[in-house]
Formats: C-alpha cells, structure tokens, sequence
C-alpha cells in the first residue's frame, strides 16, 4: 500500500455494536491487515492485530474466556488490554513486555465500533440526524460488495440510475432527466443540495407519483449521508429520513459495507424500512461489482461524463484533496 495514503488514517465500522457482549471475539479485516476485536466480561472492549508475537500464528484461532486470550498454537495467554501473562513452555518465567499485543485505536459511534490504525486518526463521518432528538434508527446488517469503497460511495451520490436500476421504487421512465443540483464544499464536506428525482411513490402519505428533494453529504472517502427532505408530496415531516452508509475495505476492491437509517416517524415500521433498504441495495450490487476498473478513476480522460455527473466528478476531486488513493486509480504524469 501507499505509504502517503492518508486512508491508514480514517476510521472504519467494524461491528454492530449492539452484537459485541461479554467475552466474545470478533475477528475482521480492514485495509488488507486482520484484526481481532475482543469484549472482555466487564464489557469492556479492545482491538489488536490478529497476529501472535511468537510465530505469526492467528490470534482468532485460539480460545478467549473474558479474561485471558490464549494462542492456539504455543499457547500464549494474553489479557484482553494486550500484555502477555503466560508462556507455557517457561511457566515460571515472567513474559517480556515486548510480547504485549499492540492495541488498535477504536470508538464507538451511531450504533457500531469503529476503528483507525493509523497515528493520526482523522473524523469519523458525520451524520447530523442521528443526534436529532426524533424519529428512530436501525442499523443494517453489513453486507459485503465486491468493488472499491469510492466505486460503491459513487453509486450512493448518483441519481441518474434511479429510473432504470431502481424502476417502479425510486424512479420511472420517462421521467429520466436529471436537473442541476447545488456542488459545494463546506468546511471541508462535500455538500450535493437539492437534488430532485420523479418518483412513483415519494412517501408514507403519497397518493400519486411526484418529485423527491434529497442532499448528500460526503466527510469520509469512504462514506456518505443521504437525506431525504420532507415535502408536501410525501405527506409532510414524516416521511423525511437519513442514510449513513460506509464502506469498510477489507481489501482494495473489497468491502463491507455498514448503514445506519435514522427515520423522522418514531412509530415507522423498522423491518419495513430493513427490507426496503435491502431491496434498493441489492439492485445496486450486480452493477456496481460489474464496474471496470474496480478501483475509481480520478483523472477524468479516463472514463466520458454528463452534466448530471457533477457530483461524481466533485466526489473524485474530494478524494484527491483528501489524499486517498487506496480504492482509486489515476494516469501517471
Ligand atoms: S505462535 Fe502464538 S504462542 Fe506461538
Ligand atoms: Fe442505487
């Protein structure tokens, strides 16, 4: 990888939170490397690199009571926080420090664990409607989509696709044309406003097709909100939500990727609204992994644009400001 890639910097979503409990293991990969994120039974959580000290050997494959994690191969006894306690082949001998698991940066955030393994952690995305007081949120199990992170954020910018790839849900030909729609960066986001799409339902409330107001805000490479604005052809306030969605890179053209939905209707029926998303997203996926190459063009000679593309092409610039090239792909100059 790229050693001035400043994606070692970013965070990533690594489990639902609300599935890491005492004394469990957790093993997963981000950016190539394996991890291990353990809970111990106090509750408390730590993550490490998914490598013994000793001899390489997979962490995950060994056993974890709450206390101590023990290596399945010499069987090393670590605590949850890192330092070795045991080595059996020397029981009374005391480990050296340097035999201590190297802890990985992590957080928690909108209903999941997040981690950095770089030094100098960046944000984690913002998603203002989470912390609005109404309303509900759910978060989505992660699902995995062979294709770049940027690939896959692309896609959740884009509009001009609605009537064809989701036809009859969030749009309908002939109502294919895409208006201009505000490209801005603010403090450093990448803001897409007004964007307005025909559909044949626009909300809980709807009783005949009409057009749907959203804005984009994009403040991680990896990641995007997306936000419905309430209007008068959907019922009001109600029918208004947001979408966080975040690729987490298992690999380069590999990702799982997470969604916390947070709907204004406190009372929304949220195994609705899970097989709703499912739906929109699993038409999404053959198209997206279809996409050559798999990592995101940056330098715009190398695939053809149209006007309703400006906020793709915004997006690519973004990446570049942001120096990510992990996912991405340029002509050499
Ligand atoms: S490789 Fe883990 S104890 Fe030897
Ligand atoms: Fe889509």
């Amino acid at each position: 990888m790229d050693a001035a890639d400043t994606i070692h910097n970013e965070w990533f979503p690594v489990a639902n939170a609300a599935n890491v409990t005492g004394n469990s293991m957790h093993p997963f990969q981000v950016l190539d490397q394996r991890y291990l994120l353990l809970c111990d039974s106090a509750g408390s959580v730590f993550v490490t690199v998914d490598t013994c000290p000793h001899r390489g050997a997979r962490l995950s494959l060994g056993s974890f009571d709450g206390q101590r994690l023990q290596c399945a191969y010499h069987g090393w006894e670590f605590e949850a926080a890192g330092r070795c306690v045991h080595q059996p082949a020397h029981p009374d001998r005391t480990p050296s420090l340097s035999a201590a698991l190297q802890p990985v940066s992590i957080r928690e955030q909108y209903g999941l664990w997040w981690v950095c393994g770089g030094d100098e952690p960046k944000n984690i995305p913002t998603f203002a409607a989470f912390a609005e007081g109404r309303g509900t949120s759910l978060v989505m199990n992660a699902a995995r989509v062979e294709s770049s992170g940027p690939r896959i954020i692309e896609n959740f910018l884009d509009q001009a696709h609605f009537p064809y790839i989701h036809a009859d849900y969030l749009g309908q030909t002939p109502h294919t044309e895409i208006g201009r729609y505000g490209v801005d960066i603010v403090d450093g986001e990448l803001h897409l406003t007004n964007c307005v799409v025909w559909q044949p339902n626009p909300g809980p409330r709807a009783t005949k097709g009409g057009p749907v107001h959203y804005d984009y805000t994009v403040s991680h490479p990896y990641a995007a909100t997306l936000t419905k604005v309430p209007s008068e052809h959907d019922g009001g306030e109600l029918g208004g939500f947001s979408i966080l969605l975040v690729a987490s890179p298992i690999t380069e053209t590999s990702c799982d990727v997470w969604r916390v939905v947070k709907v204004a209707d406190a009372g929304a029926d949220l195994n609705a609204q899970r097989a709703f998303n499912r739906t929109i997203f699993d038409q999404d996926v053959p198209i997206v992994e279809s996409q050559r190459p798999q990592r995101l063009p940056l330098s715009p000679q190398m695939e053809q644009h149209q006007p309703a593309d400006a906020g793709s092409l915004a997006y690519r610039k973004w990446l570049l400001a942001r120096g990510t090239h992990y996912g991405t792909v340029q002509i050499e100059r």
